[in-house]
């Protein structure tokens, strides 16, 4: 008998990819042994290609500890470094983390988003030898263009210099908000109308795909949002349409590498059924005077 969860991966629609052979290697002998615990029940099969996490509760956790906000934000920049290297210790090719949303540009008061650049440009300059230990690829999606030139300069420095590294690819989405990304993709592919190289007629799913700012990686097989908000805050709204979603209660200054194992464990219980039916789903009943009176 199969048991729930034992088909992970039943068949994926076209374009999601699951080539295992792209896996980085992993490092399981770094994890601390609290992580190697949880990380002895995963199916190493089974492991997501890519992460993404709705990083959330920098600033109730700081409430909580009657500390000013931005000291939430400086504890979830260390929580960033943690995740991201137990992520490359498990070898997870793709981990994409919601650092700075187009609307937190435009509603949080000006004080607070200088303290964010410059807390994200402070990262940048710290960790840089740390991404190059760990074989991290840093990448950045979003309206970078409309961020301060300075920070945008240590994004492309760094992103510059962890290019050829071929382990995680970490991907911060700043100034990122996803319907600015579909207004971005269409734009683009209006253009390609316009210029003749495509057809209206036979614009494909692949063709948005390719205008996205994550055309060169697969889908999230896994979003993780903590501080217990059940909403998805316009986050890779085109990529999460088959993805598994977990909410932990856990403040983001608190979550750290064995949290996201346990994500990754929860994740393996379930089964993908990509609008299938599913393993353990029955017989299905052909004949109509049945239903009818199924349903009388
Ligand atoms: C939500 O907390 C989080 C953010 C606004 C952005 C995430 C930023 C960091 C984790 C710090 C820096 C990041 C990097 C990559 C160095 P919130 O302020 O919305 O929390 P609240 O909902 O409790 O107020």
């Amino acid at each position: 008998m199969q048991l729930r969860g034992e088909s992970l991966y039943s068949s994926p629609p076209a374009g999601i990819a699951t080539n295992p052979d792209t896996r980085p290697a992993m490092r399981i002998d770094e994890l601390i042994p609290e992580e190697r615990a949880v990380y002895a029940t995963l199916k190493p099969e089974r492991l997501p290609q890519h992460v993404a996490i709705i990083m959330d509760g920098n600033g109730r956790w700081a409430g909580r500890r009657s500390l000013k906000r931005f000291l939430g934000h400086q504890q979830g920049a260390k929580a960033v470094q943690y995740v991201t290297e137990t992520a490359a210790r498990i070898g997870l090719p793709w981990l994409t983390l919601y650092a700075f949303s187009l609307e937190n540009n435009l509603r949080r008061p000006r004080a607070e988003v200088g303290f964010l650049m410059r807390l994200l440009k402070t990262y940048l300059d710290d960790n840089i030898a740390r991404m190059m230990k760990n074989n991290i690829r840093l990448r950045c999606i979003g309206r970078t263009h409309d961020l301060p030139p300075d920070v945008q300069a240590k994004m492309r420095e760094v992103e510059e210099a962890t290019s050829r590294n071929t382990g995680t690819t970490l991907t911060l989405a700043l100034n990122y908000g996803a319907r600015s990304e579909l207004v971005d993709a269409f734009r683009g592919l209006a253009e390609e109308v316009c210029g003749k190289h495509l057809n209206p007629e036979r614009i494909t799913e692949e063709d948005i795909h390719r205008h996205l700012y994550t055309a060169h990686m697969p889908d999230p097989d896994l979003l993780i949002r903590t501080s217990g908000e059940l909403r998805v805050s316009n986050f890779l709204l085109w990529q999460i349409a088959y993805t598994e979603i977990f909410v932990t209660e856990r403040f983001w200054p608190d979550f750290r590498g064995i949290h996201l194992l346990e994500a990754i464990a929860d994740f393996q219980r379930r089964e993908r059924r990509y609008g299938a039916i599913g393993e353990d789903g029955g017989e299905v009943e052909e004949n109509p005077e049945r239903i009818k009176i199924a349903v009388s």
